[in-house]
Formats: C-alpha cells, structure tokens, sequence
C-alpha cells in the first residue's frame, strides 16, 4: 500500500476519536428500551480487568476476592442489573497465574441472605434448614487437593470465607473459576458468579502468540431481562413450558446473548492476528460459532477461517484450521484469527447450534436461538511493527488406552413421571449422595465411557484431571432398554480434530458412547464429575469418585 504509515495514523486516529465522541454522545441521548428491542453493537465489549494480588511474598500470589450483590449495565440502553459476582463484577475479574508459582485465594462470601433468584427447596442439597444462599468456589481444570477443590457440600454462608491453594503445577490452559454450592449451582452462576483464571508457562511463552491487547477473553453466556432489566431464570420442561417461578427445569435457554457481561457488544481491531480465549459459560446451551463476514445476517455466510490452538487444557499438539467451533457448557477453545487481510471489515460471531442440542423432537416446542452474539470490527490501525505466530512442536503425551487398569460404564439417563416431566436427571441410576462407587488409585490409567441413554446431549466433566478423548460410538437403545447391554451401532467416531489434546469436560450425544482415557495423579482424596449443564448438575447428575492411595505392599492375608 503506497500510503505513508504517517498519514494513515492520523487519519485513523481522526476517525476513532470522532466515532467515540458520537457514542458518548448518544450515549446520553439513549433512552431505555424493553430487553427485546436492544440495539445490536452500540456496546463496546468489556474486557475483564486483571486481578491484582494482595500478597506476592514468599512465591505465591495471595488473592482475596469478595463475592458481592452489585448493580451493573448489561446494555447501554437498559437500566442496571442487579447481579452477583466477585469483586462485584460481570464477569470476574481475570486472575492471572504462572505454572509452578502457586496462588491462594481467600473467598469471602459478603452476599445477602436473601437469594436473588428463587430457590427451589425441593430438590436434592437445597432442602430445609439448608441456608439458602451459600456458595463454594470452584477452579475449573485444575489439579487441585481436594480441600481447596471446592466440592458442592463444602459450601459456606455470608459472613464466612474459605481459603483455597491452587498449585499451578499444570500446564498452561484456560482456567475458570466459578460457584459449585450444592443445588443451586445453576442459580449462583446464572445471578454472575464465573471467571476466568488464565494460567501460562514458559513453553507457551516462547511460542510468540498474540498477546496483550490482542488475547481476548470471551465468556460466552445466555440471559433473560424483565421488561426493567433485571435477571430472569426460567427454566423449562422437556416441552419448552416455562415452569412456576422457583421450579426446577432440567432445562434453561436465555434470550439474550451475553459475551463478557455486555449484550451484543463489538470490539474493534487491528489487521494483525488476535488470540480468542472462548468459554462457554451458559447454563445449558450449546454453542457452534463462526466468523461470518457476509453484510447482512441474512446473506449467504462467508466464513473466516479460525485456527484451534488449544482445548481445555493446554495447547494442542499443532493448530487445527477449522470454520466452526462447538462448545458445550464448561467447554473452553483457544483459538486464532488473523484479520490481517481484512482492515476495513466487519465480522459477526454467529452460532447454528439449536437448543436444545443437538435437536429436539417435541411438536411445538421452541425455545429461543441465539444466531448472533458479538460483532468484531477491523478499523484499528496497525500496531507498531507487531508480529505473532503459531504454536510449533508442542509435546502432547498420548495417553495409551492399553496402559488402562480398568474400564468403567456410566449410563447417562433422565427421569421422567407417567405424564413425561423431569424428575431430574443420574448416572448409573443414582444421585450425589448414593455411596461412593468409583475409587480410583493414584497413579493409574482408567478409561470410562459414558453411556447416554438420554434425549439430548450432555458434557461430561471430571475434577482433579485433564482426560483425553477416545471416540465416540453410537449404540442401539432398544437393545440397551431391553437387555441393558450397550451393543454399538453405525461408525466409531474418532475425536473431533480440536479435541488432540487435554479436555475436561466433553460432550456426548443422545445414542452415544463416549469413551475417555485419563491418568489419576496429583492429589488422593475426594472428588466429584458431573453433567456441566448446571440444570443437571444440580439435579442429580453428578457423583463422587475418591482417588485413593497405591497399597504400598501386598498385605499378609490376616485370619480371624
Ligand atoms: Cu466447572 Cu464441577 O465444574
Ligand atoms: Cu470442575
Ligand atoms: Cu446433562
């Protein structure tokens, strides 16, 4: 291009500072609108702030984050929400972490007493003289002691803290903190209370990745607003009826697509490449999302091409170019985007999953589809000779499935009354409180394949671990319903290609097996996995599993 950076600068530097004037402008002017009538990218995207340590002595960073009721804009023309969330913000702040620098966080619970959504007492950790607002928090991802892991029942009430170790001996990944109380989990995260806890090493440090103002976390979460703004949580039946205030639903789609505490926000860009930490922190819904640079919604869409460097835990062995991405809840990708070529344009971040996903048989049922969530805008210019690259030569070690000690079977199913509404939902016909069933031993390699008998697809989540990923396999119910046997059926489905590396929470389709190799290390105690969609979590699809210590020696057989 024969224009002279000089010039280019100015120019543009002209036109931002008189795009920003006219928004503070109409800023002012805006009015409130119902929920339903919002303008689309009027709101810049927030970017979580960093959290900054109270402590940084002795080699750890020693947080203290509060947990706080707080009014805050989801929309510049709608009137403050009132939310939870820690530090009083939307999503929580950032913490950032080093891998073998461990961090402390202290947890205060400052809430009310008083929930801001209503409870239902009736389901399974809620019920009278349970306090209805207790919280626990969780580091999603991590290898942590089982203390500091933040179980369902390890909850505490307002005016208590708990004080958690997280030893970041793992390798880099998107972590993520959020509530885990025992059920109400869906209800604390919904009222805000999830962040993200980003933790790199030098491995990754090395690699050039963009970085700075060009990573970018996305924290992706649906949302119904009354007609005055405030959060709705209306969960629905298998029928897509709204059920009476305070009832559970073994199902929750919101109205509103939420990224980063902001309805329909943009963000502008450079040409330069952009690293998108994408989670999806809905409650239920799925997302499958892409870049569309078509004009209007409505054209043909013509997708960019996205390049997946990492999953859950970690980066993946090499980048893999894809065009849509599809996260269930808990799900996390890394991706990158080069918009290098497309100074001037204007991209939507899309999504075709349905919800509920993957489809839906119901007559008349209908839920709402969210088709856009953020629009990105290359209109920033050039930053000063700036450079990144993609991973290279990342080591992923391949766990070997013949290395397993065992194979264990879990059948997801949902319960349903003579008239086909939920009763709630198990794994192998039991709640959380059923026994332990599953103990583990330190050091060993399992696989476990989970066995989803159910009508709609869940994401299998384990504490303690990263896993990988086997395959997937269809199964022939009828054969499962009359003999319980799981008899396989059609084509053994490999991983899907963003799925190379470490995972912890995956998704399995109705009529699906899938099939996950993990090792068991770090720490022996107890833990829990669980659906990741919060409706299901809380009612009752999670189990305990106890990681217990190797017998150091077989002991002499003692008589009585
Ligand atoms: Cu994201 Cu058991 O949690
Ligand atoms: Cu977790
Ligand atoms: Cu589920």
């Amino acid at each position: 291009m024969g224009r002279t950076p000089r010039r280019e600068f100015l120019k543009l530097g002209a036109i931002a500072a008189s795009a920003s004037l006219l928004r503070s402008v109409g800023a002012e002017a805006a009015t409130l609108r119902s929920p339903d009538k919002l303008d689309r990218y009027v709101d810049p995207l927030p970017i979580p702030k960093r959290m900054v340590p109270v402590s940084t002595k002795s080699g750890k960073d020693v947080y203290r984050v509060r947990m706080m009721e707080f009014e805050g804009k989801l929309h510049s023309q709608l009137p403050p929400t009132r939310m939870w969330g820690y530090e009083g913000q939307y999503p929580g702040p950032v913490i950032e972490a080093f891998r073998g620098r461990p961090v402390q966080v202290q947890w205060l619970n400052q809430l009310p007493r008083k929930h801001l959504l209503p409870v239902d007492k009736n389901i399974h950790g809620a019920m009278d003289p349970t306090p209805e607002v207790r919280t626990v928090p969780h580091l999603h991802g991590s290898a942590t002691d089982s203390i500091s892991d933040g179980l369902p029942e390890d909850w505490f009430t307002p005016g208590h803290s708990a004080t958690f170790d997280y030893p970041n001996r793992q390798r880099a990944a998107a972590l993520w903190y959020h509530d885990h109380a025992m059920g109400i989990t869906r209800l604390n995260m919904y009222a805000g209370m999830a962040g993200f806890y980003l933790l790199r090493d030098a491995e990754e440090k090395r690699m050039g990745l963009p970085a700075g103002e060009n990573e970018i976390p996305l924290i992706l979460q649906d949302r119904t607003l009354d007609a005055q703004g405030q959060l709705v949580y209306a969960p629905t039946g298998d029928d897509s009826v709204a059920l009476p205030r305070g009832t559970w639903g073994p199902m929750f789609f919101g109205e509103l697509p939420v990224v980063n505490g902001a309805i329909f926000p943009y963000v502008d860009v450079r040409p330069e490449m952009y690293r998108l930490r994408l989670l999806n922190a809905s409650n239920s819904r799925f997302v499958n999302l892409y870049l569309n640079l078509a004009k209007n919604a409505t054209d043909i869409p013509r997708l960019m091409t996205m390049r997946q460097i990492g999953s859950d835990g970690g980066l993946l062995p090499r980048p893999v170019a894809m065009e849509k991405i599809l996260l269930g809840p808990g799900e996390r990708a890394d991706l990158v985007v080069d918009f290098s070529e497309l100074a001037g344009k204007t991209l939507l971040l899309n999504n075709d999953a349905s919800a509920p996903y993957p489809g839906w048989t119901v007559m008349g049922g209908s839920w709402p589809q969210l088709p856009e969530w953020m629009q990105f805008r290359v209109q920033l210019p050039k930053g000063p000779k700036r450079s990144y690259s993609l991973p290279s030569d990342v080591l992923v070690e391949k766990l070997d499935v013949a290395a397993a000690v065992r194979t264990r079977e879990f059948v997801l199913s949902e319960e349903l009354d003579a008239n086909g509404k939920s009763l709630g939902l198990h794994i192998n016909g039991k709640g959380y409180d059923d026994p332990v069933t599953e103990e583990v031993t330190l050091g060993t390699t399992e696989v476990w394949r989970f066995v989803n008998t159910s009508d709609d697809a869940h994401t299998m989540h384990l504490h303690l671990v990263q896993f990988q990923v086997v395959g997937r396999q269809g199964f022939d119910l009828a054969t499962f319903r009359t003999s319980g046997k799981v008899s396989a059926k059609g084509v053994a489905q490999a991983p899907h290609p963003g799925e190379s590396g470490w995972k912890d929470t995956a998704a399995v389709n109705p009529g699906e097996v899938l099939t996950i190799v993990t090792r068991f290390e770090g720490f022996t105690g107890r833990y829990v996995f669980h659906c990741h969609m919060l409706e299901h979590e809380d009612n009752d699809m999670m189990r305990p599993f106890l990681v217990l210590a190797p017998k150091a020696s077989p002991a002499p057989a003692r008589g009585r």
